[in-house]
């Protein structure tokens, strides 16, 4: 292959040098910034953990006001999105809508396009955080074939999402403090997590130096596939098949035999509890307290027992992942299964914009081309459609 590495799913290939999110696998360690995962669930708000991956620091107060307010006066979005986003089928998956959806947003600021003006960057950046939610949860209500919510810019930036999804007609909605909280600690969560599928697709996407609208859009298409964002919904698809704790011993066979998966474990970095796992648990034991307990709550505990005691699973160093809890959390909240990965990108999207800025200012990026080994004929002569 000469100078060539083969590398398939770039399994063991540095793309580029990073300075925003550390993961040690084997060890079970998240930091953002050097910041460890477990310190920023506690103490700090998803749109300070934001503003943290962006710019690299913690703000200081008069930052994160600013931050906050640039943020919150640009949730609305333009009446045509709206428009637009009404013509999807009545039952259309709010993560394809998302999808489109951020695409078209580079229609209405084509000067989006301009990414190398500082300035200009900026606001797309404000917009996308601020924008997201408000995308998310029309599409939310399109699929529920409810009338759309405009953002309600007094309430926090979980509380206002929760609005746009559950306000009853004038009425003012008031999130319960402690579920708006939970949610924003699935926002932190979820905000980065280095080179993974989603960021991966950024990062190529925006190398072609197309605005960073449409390189999000790319990371929402790698976020709905079941194997990444989309396995929390797989999840909860997976709990309600296994219907009570006595079919669980069946289920697991089933995944020993290799029938299928046991989504929401398993990660091609750690090899070890994934850390976010360990606060999404303790998250939804606060959230069930507010909302009842859920019987797939008790499947999903008996069946991390078993997994973790399991030759198979002990094995290969499958543990659960940020995704086996955090669906039943969803569920609690009252979403549909559909909005999970929706979710997961809205979480997602401050991290999606910190590996972009840090990857078109970097001089040793260049547009991601990746080589290959071909394995197919040469030099064949073309065959006329009579003699085939
Ligand atoms: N259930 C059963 N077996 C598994 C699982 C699982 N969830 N995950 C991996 N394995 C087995 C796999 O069959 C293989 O066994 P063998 O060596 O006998 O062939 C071995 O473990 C290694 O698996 P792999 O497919 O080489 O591992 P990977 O690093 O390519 O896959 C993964 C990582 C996350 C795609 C995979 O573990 C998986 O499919 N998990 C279920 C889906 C899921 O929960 N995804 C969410 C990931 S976390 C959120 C995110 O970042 O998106």
């Amino acid at each position: 292959f000469g100078l060539m590495t083969y590398d398939p799913a770039f399994m063991n290939t540095a793309a580029c040098r990073s300075a925003i999110t550390y993961i040690d696998g084997d060890r079970g360690i998240l930091e953002y910034r050097g910041y460890p995962i477990e310190q920023l669930a506690e103490k700090s708000s998803y749109l300070e953990v934001a503003y943290l991956l962006i710019h690299g620091e913690l703000p200081t107060q008069p930052q994160l006001d600013t931050w906050t307010h640039e943020v919150t006066t640009h949730t609305f979005v333009h009446e045509n999105v709206k428009e637009f986003m009404q013509g999807f089928r009545y039952d259309a998956h709010p993560m394809g809508m998302l999808l489109a959806s951020v695409g078209a947003l580079s229609t209405f600021y084509p000067e989006a396009t301009q990414i190398k003006d500082v300035d200009l960057r900026y606001q797309q950046i404000v917009r996308l955080i601020a924008k997201m939610p408000t995308l998310s949860a029309f599409a939310y209500r399109h699929n529920r074939g409810m009338p759309y919510v405009y953002p309600d810019n007094d309430l926090s930036y979980a509380g206002n999402f929760l609005s746009m999804i559950y306000k009853i007609a004038e009425l003012k909605y008031q999130p319960d403090p402690r579920l708006e909280r939970a949610l924003d600690v699935l926002f932190i969560l979820h905000a980065d997590h280095e080179q993974n599928c989603s960021t991966s697709a950024v990062r190529a996407v925006g190398s072609s130096q197309v605005d960073p609208y449409s390189a999000v859009a790319a990371g929402v298409g790698a976020l709905y596939g079941p194997l990444h964002g989309g396995a929390n919904e797989a999840v909860l698809r997976m709990l309600r098949r296994i219907r009570t704790t006595d079919n669980i011993a069946d289920f697991v066979q089933g995944v020993k035999n290799g029938d299928e998966r046991l989504m929401g474990f398993g990660h091609r970095v750690y090899k070890n509890y994934d850390p976010r796992a360990t606060i999404i648990k303790r998250a939804a034991m606060d959230v069930f307290e507010v909302t009842g307990t859920n019987p797939l709550l008790d499947i999903a505990t008996e069946l991390e027992k078993i997994a973790l005691e399991d030759e198979y699973f002990v094995s290969r160093k499958l543990y659960p992942n940020v995704d086996f809890y955090s669906g039943l959390i969803y569920e609690a909240l009252g979403m549909p299964v559909e909005m999970f990965p929706v979710l997961f990108a809205i979480g997602r999207t401050s991290g999606w914009i910190a590996q972009w800025l840090e990857m078109i200012d970097d001089k040793e990026q260049k547009i991601a081309r990746p080589r290959q080994i071909y394995t197919g004929g040469r030099e064949r002569d073309y065959v006329p459609m009579s003699a085939r």
